[in-house]
C-alpha cells in the first residue's frame, strides 16, 4: 500500500522508526533523463538520480533522518560522526533540527568548503584531525564506545535503513519496474550496501522480481572495493594513501567492505575505477549538457558509466540509473579551480560588447 509522492517516508512501514521523525523532508530527488550524454555513448536510458537536492544537498539525509530519530528514540544525550564532509553536515542538519549535540571529526585540509561551512553553522562541535578518514573514524568509534556518545556512521544499521530508500525510490519512479543498472560512487560503501538491502527487501516482498547489476565506482588513487572485485579477492587490501579530488570518497579502508563486495558479486554487477580527470571531466559534462550540478564524488558514478559503456560492459538496450551523490555547491573550490575565470571589464556596454564580440546593428 504504497502511494503519494517519493519521499523518504513514504517508505514508513519499512523502516525502523515508531513515533514522529525527525525530518526535513528528505528524498523525493528527481530523476534525470541524461539524453545527450546517452546520445553521444549510445545509451537511450540513461539516467541520473540527484540525491544532491536534499535538503542538505547530500544523500545522507536520508541516513540522518533515521538514524537521528532512532538517537532520540534510544535516548541518546550527543551523536557523532567521522566524515569527509558529508555526512558531517548532514549530522549538524539534523542534529539542530532534533536538539542535540553534535560532534565531528574531518580529516584536516581534506574536507570541501561548503560541507564545512555547513557543519560550523549548523552548530555542530567540528574537530579537526590531523589525519585521513580513515583515522578520523578509528578515533571517533573509540571516543563514543567509552563517553556514550552515539555513533553515526554508517556502521550505524539505522543509517543504512534511511539510505534503502534510494533503492525504493528507483523503482518505484519506474512503476515498479527494475533499471538494468544502478551505478553509484563508492567510499565508505555503505550507500551501495544500504540500496541492495532496500531492493531486497522489495524483492522479497514480492513487489519486485530481480536485482540490478550493482556497480560501484571508484577514483583510481583510492580503490581498494574495485580492486578486489577485479582480483576475485574475499576481501579488500586497505589503501594506506588514499587520494583523490573527490575528497568525499577519499577513503582507504571502507568500513562495509565484505557487504558492498556482497552485493555486487550477488547481483551479478561490477565495480570500476575512474581517474580524476575523467571525474571532473564527466562534471563539467553533466553541469553544461545536461544542466545537473553534482560535486566530484557524485560525477564518479557518470565517468563509470561513459567508461563501462565505452569497454563494452553496458549493452546497447541497458537501462541504467546514476545516483549522483551531492550537490556541486558542496565544493566550490575545485569547480573554481577547473573552470576559466570570469573576464573582467571596465563598467561600460561598448567594453561588455567587445569582450563578447557583439558588433552594433545600427
Ligand atoms: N558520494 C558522496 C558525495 C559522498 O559524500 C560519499 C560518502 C559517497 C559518495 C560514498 O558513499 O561512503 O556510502 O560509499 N561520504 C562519506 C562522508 C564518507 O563522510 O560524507 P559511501
Amino acid at each position: 500500500d504504497l502511494k503519494g509522492p517519493l519521499s523518504v517516508w513514504k517508505y514508513k512501514a519499512l523502516l525502523p522508526v515508531s513515533g514522529e521523525p525527525v525530518t526535513l523532508k528528505e528524498g523525493g530527488t528527481p530523476i534525470y533523463h541524461m539524453k545527450k550524454i546517452g546520445a553521444e555513448i549510445g545509451l537511450k536510458e540513461a539516467y541520473a538520480k540527484h540525491e544532491g537536492m536534499n535538503p542538505s544537498g547530500s544523500f545522507k539525509d536520508r541516513g540522518m533522518t533515521v538514524g537521528v530519530s532512532k538517537a532520540l528514540e534510544l535516548g541518546m544525550k550527543s551523536v557523532a560522526c567521522a566524515s569527509t564532509g558529508n555526512t558531517s553536515a548532514s549530522l549538524a542538519v539534523y542534529g539542530a533540527r532534533a536538539g542535540i549535540p553534535v560532534i565531528v571529526l574531518l580529516p584536516q585540509g581534506k574536507v570541501a568548503l561548503g560541507k564545512v561551512a555547513q557543519a560550523l553553522m549548523h552548530g555542530a562541535r567540528v574537530i579537526s584531525v590531523k589525519g585521513n578518514f580513515d583515522d578520523a573514524l578509528r578515533l571517533v568509534r573509540e571516543l563514543c564506545i567509552e563517553n556514550g556518545i552515539y555513533l553515526l556512521n554508517s556502521i550505524n544499521p539505522y543509517r543504512l535503513e534511511g539510505q534503502k530508500t534510494i533503492g525504493f525510490e528507483i523503482v518505484d519512479y519506474f512503476g515498479w519496474e527494475v533499471p538494468d543498472r544502478i551505478i553509484l560512487p563508492v567510499g565508505n560503501a555503505g550507500n551501495i550496501t544500504a540500496i541492495y538491502k532496500g531492493l531486497n527487501e522489495m524483492k522479497k516482498l514480492g513487489i519486485i522480481d530481480r536485482i540490478p547489476k550493482m556497480t560501484g565506482i571508484q577514483a583510481e588513487g583510492s580503490a581498494p572495493i574495485a580492486k578486489a572485485i577485479k582480483s576475485g579477492a574475499a576481501n579488500i587490501s586497505v589503501e594506506e594513501h588514499p587520494e583523490t579530488v573527490a575528497t568525499a570518497i577519499r577513503i582507504g579502508d571502507p568500513v562495509n567492505a565484505v557487504k558492498a563486495l556482497n552485493a555486487i558479486r550477488k547481483s551479478g554487477g561490477t565495480a570500476e575505477t575512474v581517474t580524476d580527470e575523467e571525474i571532473l571531466n564527466a562534471q563539467k559534462m553533466l553541469a553544461v549538457k545536461e544542466g545537473i550540478g553534482v560535486e566530484p564524488a557524485s560525477a564518479a558514478s557518470v565517468a563509470g558509466l561513459i567508461k563501462l559503456r565505452n569497454m563494452g560492459v553496458i549493452e546497447d538496450d541497458e537501462r541504467v540509473v546514476c545516483v549522483v551523490t551531492g550537490h556541486l555547491l558542496k565544493d566550490p573550490e575545485t569547480v573554481i579551480k577547473n573552470c576559466d575565470k570570469p573576464i573582467e571589464v571596465e563598467a561600460s556596454e561598448e567594453a561588455i560588447e567587445k569582450v563578447l564580440g557583439i558588433k552594433k546593428m545600427k
